[in-house]
């Protein structure tokens, strides 16, 4: 039983350790994060292109309400989902 919980846990690692585009993860901030202020549009409403220029207006927005803007690894995730999204 142990061993198979540890090559459960060996499986798990190379994808955290690289910490790839988290497009699941993306999903939730954009439900959970852009609803504090409104409502997000769909995400095939704009292009990829639209989406990030949305994006980076957004983070200014944010700062400007004193919230905590989306990191780096939390845009990355966004853009992720919005894209398997298209
Ligand atoms: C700090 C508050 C705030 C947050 C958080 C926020 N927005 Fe906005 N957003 C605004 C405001 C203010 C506007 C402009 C007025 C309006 O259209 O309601 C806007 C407008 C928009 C628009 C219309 C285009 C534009 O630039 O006017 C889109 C698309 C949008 N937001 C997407 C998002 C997404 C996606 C998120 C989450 C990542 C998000 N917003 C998070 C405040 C916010």
């Amino acid at each position: 039983m142990r061993i198979l919980i540890y090559s459960f846990i060996l499986t798990l690692l190379p994808a955290t350790a690289l910490a790839a585009d988290d497009s699941a993860n993306g999903q939730s901030i954009y439900e959970n994060r852009c609803k504090i202020c409104h409502q997000p549009p769909k995400p095939e409403s704009l292009s990829m292109q639209q989406w990030k220029a949305v994006l980076s207006t957004m983070q200014v927005r944010m700062k400007q309400k004193n919230m905590d803007p989306l990191s780096e690894q939390e845009t990355a995730d966004v853009l992720s989902f919005l894209e398997d999204s298209q």
